[in-house]
């Protein structure tokens, strides 16, 4: 049986393509996510000669710096993956994987979920799983912890997502075409984790009432196309304001983006990335313009950048 699987896979080759997501989208904490065209693409192939030995040659962000071992992200999802399909992965099998990373690493952009993501969807391809999203996210979102991210790196578009009952749900929403994010990429890095460190165990209640009526009309904003109602929907007031205290240059950031003509704007993820919104290529100068200023004003050396928000989630782009 085990000998079978391995015959049948050894050598095969499977890409994944898989987008960059920012998460919470101000107030939606832990529940939202956007998908942006900024993407890694992870190619696999099957070794079962290799002693279960994993190569990895990764070229841009992380180069260097991302592990060759079980604890890379992309091992992760794979492995997991083929463990629910195949009940267990033979003795000896290795891999062989090429990372083409765009997304930076540490900076709220969801490159960890996107690589599990990508695992996920490869192992998939490569056992002709037939897994449906629910199960993807399943798996993908017990290795991060969190559903945020991987919902939207799988699903694409805008999305709306929660862990309730052992399940993953999960609903998207295409996002208008005219739509840009202005990013700010900060060479500073802050680790998810600490940053869930810097978040108190309990909130003032207004403060979550006042983000619930937020998400509420985001959300809605989202889904119906007004866009302009992510101006509500990206101030919050459970998270932000506690990593301001580790990141004190987040306010000034999010505040010059929104003077510049933002449609909004706010932390991405957990940082230390900032995204604002627009729709007018006269804007994006402008919140570029300001997002330079601010970070040298205050020592936070990065480079702002415009990107589209993706439509498309992962997918397989070749099967070798
Ligand atoms: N929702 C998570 C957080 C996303 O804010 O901690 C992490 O990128």
């Amino acid at each position: 049986m085990v000998a079978n699987w391995l015959a049948e896979l050894d050598g095969r080759r499977i890409a994944v393509e898989v987008p960059a997501t920012s998460a919470n989208l101000g107030a939606g904490y832990d529940c939202l996510g956007l998908a942006i065209d900024l993407t890694d693409r992870i190619e696999v192939e099957v070794r079962s000669w290799s002693r279960g030995e994993i190569e990895l040659d990764i070229e841009g962000e992380g180069a260097n710096e991302l592990t060759e071992d079980r604890d890379n992200r992309f091992v992760k999802g794979l492995e997991a993956t083929l463990v629910h399909l195949r009940g267990e992965i033979p003795d000896g099998v290795g891999w062989r994987i090429t990372m083409r990373n765009r997304i930076p690493l540490t900076r709220g952009l969801g490159s960890s979920a996107a690589a599990t993501v990508a695992g996920v969807v490869a192992a998939d391809a490569l056992a002709e799983g037939g897994l449906g999203p629910a199960e993807m996210l399943r798996l993908a979102a017990g290795i991060e912890g969190h559903p945020d991210n991987v919902a939207a790196a799988l699903l694409g578009g805008f999305v709306v997502s929660a862990a309730m009952d052992g399940k993953v749900e999960a609903l998207r929403f295409d996002v208008p075409r005219d739509l840009r994010c202005v990013l700010y990429v900060p060479e500073l890095r802050l680790p998810t984790e600490a940053m869930r460190h810097a978040l108190p165990e309990t909130v003032p209640f207004a403060d979550a009432v006042a983000n619930l009526g937020r998400v509420a009309l985001g959300v809605a904003g989202m889904a119906g196309r007004r866009t302009d109602l992510l101006r509500f929907l990206t101030v919050d007031r459970l998270h932000e304001p506690y990593r301001a205290e580790v990141y004190p240059q987040l306010p000034r950031l999010i505040e010059a983006a929104r003077e510049a003509g933002a449609l909004g704007a706010c932390l991405s993820g957990s940082g230390s990335a900032i995204i604002a919104f627009t729709k007018t290529v006269s804007a994006v100068a402008r919140i570029e313009a300001a997002f330079s200023a601010v970070a040298a004003d205050t020592d936070l050396p990065g480079r702002a950048t415009v990107v589209a928000p993706r439509n498309a989630g992962a997918k397989v782009v070749d099967r070798g």
